[in-house]
This record gives structure tokens, C-alpha cells and sequence, in this order.
């Protein structure tokens, strides 16, 4: 029903299993929360909430612990002494937000134990002890100590204050600003949760193009609200802040990092915004890009704008994350090398409290992208990673996408900058550089909808997000069991072939939107469905043609030493790789290199012939995800079933429509047959 398509992974249902269910009770004769923050409040709430659901059962609050099996939650100054010290190694492992759950003995009698070093820890502990039960693990002899990797682990909301979302497919923003701020809607709360129960602890409130009023205090007050509703959760609050705000809402003739006056306004501006939020988390800024104010306008540089606000911010405690999405029609040789080129001379010029925020590939969150080679290029400076979660150009909320395969791909590539082993998730978490400021950001696709996401599977990009901020190593199919686990079924009939399904359709979309390499080819503004061929929009790169060149000749990019160069912005050894077509990997052939159409692929195909029957392949393999789907109605409730199957038929018909399309269009340039096994466009 509407309540499931609404609870995501929270859907706390009863345990099937009747001796499960008996075991957990036995072990859960209670709960002593300890400690009276607003944070142990929620935290013994979700708690008995998530018990009464799932074990049918009213699990009390005690006053003390005289009983057996109790279950204690507090953080490490609420303990007794004698627990706290037996604690000491645990504790050591973990930091601020990390959290402990053990099986100990007091007077001889059992009990489980959810501890940390602050409150925000413990409430991480009790939603991941909440896990074990929805994912029917047991609870016995438990001693888990887990702690994130990276410290800001923030969703960017693109969401304007007219209400629509740029680049949502969910419905409109979950933020009503014309009832703020003294409505406070349940769903700002659960989605506080939500967040929560991932570690998700920031969010940027509103779009990177940004509205200067969002600093006034009539929003002020607002974002305020938001931010009292949000605290007890550990989600701090963050806005853009758009670079030109001092002219626009500040009265000033200029907003050139430069000018003393505008200085002085950012200073008195933040010293406002932290009046009212004192744990305010800081800005996000997109600025000479896509038209965006920023710096450059005034004739200086990132360094110069980032600066000046993180100046404005540090006494407060605040961070700049300064996007490095810079796409300006100057250097329309190739566009992916200009984010490179734009800040790594900057490299160790940016004050402690900024770090620079850069996409997961060097062009714009398509199907597959190679890593951004900005990741690793500079190393005296924290760099935060950037991932889309809603689906701009892999099918909005319609397409089944399990994205978590897309940002395990990113977070395991090697830049080699300190040798072998130098993952981009080593840059992201600071192991690699020593860096004490990490973060990690995702686009959210998060709207209005009841489902929250507009598509049901979505929601698990927006779980798996979370759950790979926290721990980047993390395999993306344990994920999606928790998952699948939590949202739907425990019933392996269900998770086993469920769990394959979405694991595949990560390469099910590259395969009949953009294979071996192609990128960029979706119908330009919305970036919905294929559009190859347009070509006629005033600047070059905002064409498809432009990403894929083919012609009589052959198809794709050259973008080794003997075209674009810009694999030059990798280190060495990496570079080496994409360089030569026989060591670049087939999945990036096209990215880097053009190629005639009867090259020879490693299996021998003619690039012609891989290209069609990597179409045909993505066809195929959506028509699987709906045979395999149409045998789960005995394990999905109505409503949810019908949604997924309703949205796996178009998927299926869309895949067919690229494949055609873009066959047709490209046979023009090859002027060859389509392959064996390749259906004729229908
Ligand atoms: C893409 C997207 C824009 C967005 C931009 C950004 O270009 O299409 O809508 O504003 O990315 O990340 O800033």
C-alpha cells in the first residue's frame, strides 16, 4: 500500500519467522535509556517504535536495570565507571559519530549494550541494532564496533523556493516554505530518520544555482526551523550561498572578493546565519559556471572567492565546499579537461576550512564515466566527492538504476598517485593525503512523492548512498540485501533474484544507452531518451555530436596524447592505460579514443558490430529484470508490485527505443548491416 511505498527501508515488518521472533524477545526484555538529550529521546522512540513493529510486542521502558536482558542505550558519560572502562578498547576504535554494540554481563545477567562517545553515536547504534532484527540476523554474543570513514557525509538538494526540484523526478520540493516556519511537517521529521539511520549528517537545502534571498532573514527564519527539527538526528544544515548575494540582497555596487565591503557583508551575514543556528554547517558554492556568478567575473580567481568566505565562516566553525563543476564556454576543445585545468594550479591555496567538491567524472554524471582526474592531481588539498543520486541522465525516476554499483566503480579506480593502491576512495576518506576534512556529498532524489523517490528502487540509491558515505569500501551487494531486506522481504525466493536483478541494471543501462565508451548522447536540455544527432545548439559542447563524432571514418573521442591530451591529467600510469587503445578498457574505448568502425574489439567483434549487439545486450537484459520481476507478486505488497512492473515495461520499451535510435542514426556513418542476433528496429 501507499504506507509501505512510504516507510523505505524503515518498514519495521513483523518478523515471519516465529522462532526468530521468540529468540529476539528472549534477549529484549526492556529497554533503560540513559541520559535525557533530544537525541536519546528519538533514539529510545525509533526503538520501541522498531520493536512493538517488528516483534509485535510492547517492549517497556525501564527505570533500571534490575532485570535481565535488558537493552542499554547511552553514550560513554552516562555509563557506570566499571561498563565505561571495560568499554576502553572498543572506545578507542571509534570517533565522535561512531558506536558500540555489545552483549555484556552485569551481576551475572545478560544484557545488550548501544553505546558511543556522543548521543548522535548511539542513535547510529540503535538504528543499525534495529537492522540486525529487519535483516533477521542474530542478536546473541554481539560486539560490533563501526564507525564512518568520512566526516561529512551531506545530500544536495537542487531544490528551488518556488518548490520545484532542477533535475527531480520525484514530485516537488519536500521544503514548504510558505508554511515555515511554524509548520513543521511530520515528513521533515521522517526524513530526518531516514537520513539518520544511514549516517547521513548534513544537507544543503537548496539548488547550486542559487537564489540570493534564501540569505534574507525571511528564509533565515525558515532554514532555522529546519535545522531545530533536524538537530536531534545529527543532520546539520548547509546552504548555497550564490556569490553575487551581496549586490542582489546586500545593497552593494559589486561582490568582488576583493572589496572590503563585500568582505565585511559576508562576515556580518554568517555572523547572522549563526545566531541562529550555532552548529550551522556552512556553504556550498557553484560559482562561474553555467552562468553562475563567481570570482572570474571580477577578475579573480577560486582561491580568491573560496577564501574569503571560509574567512567569514572559520570563527564559526563553518566549511566552504567550492564546486569544481566549472563548464564555461572557454575552452571548448574539451570540455572535460577544464575543471582540471581551472584548479589544480591552485593546488595547497585554499584555507583549512574549504574543501573543493568534484564530480565523480570529468563531464557530467552519465551512465559510466572514468574518475574525475582531478582525484588524486591535488594532494595539499581536501577534495570531497560529488555523486548524483537522482537520475539525470540514466532515466529519471522511470529506469531501474541500483546506483550503488556506479559509485563502488568510482570509489575502487586507481589514480597510482602514491603507487599502486591509491583508490579515489583513499582521496575521498583522507587516508591517502592525511587529510583531516572529508566529505562526500550526493545529488538527492529525494521529492514530494509518496514514495519519496518516484521510483521504489530508487530509494535503494538513496539508502546505498548513505550506507557508501559512511563506509566507502563497503560491497554494493551487501547493500542491496540490507536493502531488500528491510524494504520488501527476508524471503531468499525473493532476495536472491531481486538482489541479482538490480546488481545487473547498472550495466544494463550503459549497454543501451551509452556503451563502449559513448557518452552524452541523451536528448539535449532534458537529457531524456537518445538524441545523437542533434547538433544545431549554439555552443559546441552542448551538442551530442560533439561527444561522439562519428562519421564516415569511425567513432568517438580522442582524448589520448594524439587528439584532446586529456589523459595527460592523469598520472602517469594511468595515463599510459587510456593512451593506448590496446590497454585502455574496453568500457572507456570510446571515451578516449576514435576509432574506424571495423576496428577490432578483444573479442574480435568489429566496433560496428559491439556497439549493436551492446544495445541488443541492454534490451535483453531489461527484458530479464521483467520476467524476473513478474514471478514476485507473492512476496510484494499490491501496490508496490504493480508500480515496479508498470515501470519495468517502459524501461523495457525505452531500451528498444535507444537501441533503435541510436543503431539507425549511427548505420548512416558506418553504412553497415546491424550484426546476427541484433532485432531490427521496431
Ligand atoms: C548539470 C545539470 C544542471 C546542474 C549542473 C550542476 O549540468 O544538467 O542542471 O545545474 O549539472 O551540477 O551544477
Amino acid at each position: 500500500s501507499a504506507q509501505e511505498d512510504y516507510k523505505l527501508w524503515l518498514q519495521y515488518a513483523k518478523v515471519s519467522d516465529s522462532k526468530l521472533v521468540s529468540d529476539y524477545n528472549s534477549n529484549i526484555n526492556g529497554i533503560v535509556a540513559l541520559g535525557n538529550s533530544e537525541t536519546i529521546r528519538v533514539a529510545s522512540k525509533e526503538l520501541q517504535l522498531g520493536l512493538s513493529s517488528l516483534l509485535d510486542n510492547t517492549t517497556v521502558i525501564q527505570q533500571n536495570i534490575e532485570a535481565e536482558n535488558v537493552l542499554i542505550l547511552g553514550s560513554k558519560t552516562s555509563l557506570n565507571e566499571a561498563i565505561s572502562k571495560s568499554l576502553n578498547k572498543e572506545f578507542e576504535q571509534i570517533n565522535n559519530e561512531g558506536y558500540i554494540i555489545k552483549t555484556i554481563q552485569i551481576k551475572n545477567k545478560n544484557h545488550i549494550l548501544i553505546t558511543a562517545k556522543t548521543d548522535i553515536g548511539v542513535l547510529y547504534g540503535v538504528f543499525n541494532f534495529l537492522k540486525l532484527i529487519q535483516t533477521n540476523k542474530s542478536v546473541e554474543n554481539l560486539n560490533i564496533v563501526d564507525a564512518p570513514k568520512i566526516d561529512i557525509r551531506i545530500l544536495n538538494h537542487w531544490d528551488n523556493l518556488n518548490g520545484t526540484v532542477e533535475r527531480g523526478y520525484s514530485g516537488s520540493s519536500l521544503w514548504n516554505w510558505q508554511k515555515l516556519p511554524d509548520f513543521i511537517d511530520q515528513r521533515y521529521i521522517d526524513y530526518a530518520r531516514a537520513n539518520a539511520s544511514i549516517g547521513i549528517n548534513g544537507t544543503v537545502l537548496n539548488n547550486v544555482n542559487a537564489n540570493a534571498l534564501i540569505l534574507t532573514p525571511l528564509y533565515l527564519n525558515k532554514v532555522e526551523a529546519l535545522a531545530n527539527t533536524f538537530r536531534p538526528y545529527g543532520i546539520k544544515v548547509y546552504l548555497t550561498a550564490r556569490f553575487s548575494a551581496p549586490i542582489e540582497i546586500g545593497g552593494l555596487k559589486t561582490a568582488d572578493p576583493y572589496d572590503a565591503a563585500v568582505q565585511q557583508w559576508w562576515k556580518d551575514k554568517v555572523a547572522e546565519i549563526y545566531t541562529r543556528i550555532p552548529d550551522f554547517g556552512g556553504f556550498l558554492v557553484k560559482a562561474n559556471s553555467e552562468g553562475q556568478p563567481g570570482p572570474q567575473n571580477y577578475g579573480r580567481n577560486h582561491v580568491d572567492g573560496a577564501n574569503m568566505l571560509a574567512d567569514a565562516l572559520a570563527p564559526f566553525g563553518g566549511i566552504v565546499m567550492w564546486r569544481a563543476f566549472v563548464y564555461s564556454e572557454h575552452d571548448v576543445n574539451d570540455r572535460a579537461k577544464q575543471a582540471y585545468s581551472e584548479f589544480v594550479p591552485y593546488d595547497g591555496k585554499f584555507r583549512d576550512n574549504v574543501i573543493v567538491q568534484v564530480k565523480n567524472g570529468a563531464i557530467d554524471f552519465q551512465p559510466r564515466e572514468p574518475f574525475h582526474p582531478m582525484f588524486g592531481a591535488m594532494p595539499k588539498t581536501p577534495l570531497m566527492m560529488e555523486f548524483q543520486i537522482t537520475q539525470e541522465y540514466l532515466g529519471f525516476s522511470t529506469h531501474l538504476v541500483y546506483l550503488p554499483k556506479l559509485y563502488q566503480e568510482v570509489l575502487d579506480s586507481d589514480t597510482y598517485t602514491k603507487g599502486k593502491g591509491s583508490t579515489v576512495a583513499k582521496v575521498i576518506d583522507g587516508s591517502l593525503d592525511n587529510h583531516k576534512l572529508t566529505g562526500i556529498a550526493g545529488v538527492a532524489n529525494i521529492g514530494s512523492d509518496i514514495n519519496w523517490t518516484g521510483h521504489p528502487f530508487a530509494q535503494a540509491n538513496w539508502y546505498g548512498f548513505g550506507r557508501l558515505a559512511w563506509n566507502p569500501n563497503l560491497d554494493s551487494e551487501v547493500i542491496a540485501e540490507e536493502w531488500l531486506r528491510m524494504t520488501f522481504s527476508n524471503d531468499l525466493n525473493f532476495v536472491n533474484p531481486i538482489k541479482e536483478m538490480m546488481l545487473k541494471s547498472r550495466e544494463a543501462v550503459v549497454n543501451y544507452m551509452t556503451p563502449l565508451g559513448l557518452h552524452h548522447i541523451m536528448d539535449t536540455g532534458h537529457h531524456y531518451g537518445p538524441g545523437p544527432w542533434v547538433s544545431n545548439l549554439s555552443r559546441p559542447e552542448w551538442n551530442p555530436v560533439y561527444y561522439h563524432k562519428a562519421d564516415k571514418n569511425g567513432i568517438g573521442f580522442d582524448r589520448s596524447k594524439t587528439g584532446s591530451n586529456a589523459t595527460s591529467q592523469y598520472t602517469p600510469d594511468v595515463a599510459k592505460i587510456f593512451d593506448d587503445v590496446k590497454t585502455c578498457p574496453e568500457e572507456y574505448l570510446l571515451w578516449f579514443h576514435h576509432l574506424p568502425w571495423d576496428y577490432k574489439l578483444k573479442n574480435g567483434q568489429t566496433i560496428w558490430d559491439g556497439i549493436a549487439l551492446k544495445y541488443q545486450k541492454g534490451v535483453d537484459e531489461v527484458a530479464t529484470m521483467n520476467t524476473t520481476w513478474d514471478k514476485m507478486n507473492p512476496y510484494v505488497d499490491e501496490q508496490r508490485f504493480r508500480e515496479v512492473q508498470m515501470l519495468l515495461k517502459i524501461q523495457l520499451k525505452e531500451a528498444k527505443w535507444w537501441r533503435d535510435a541510436c543503431l539507425l542514426y549511427f548505420q548512416q556513418f558506418s553504412g553497415k548491416e546491424l550484426p546476427k542476433g541484433v532485432e531490427n528496429p521496431t
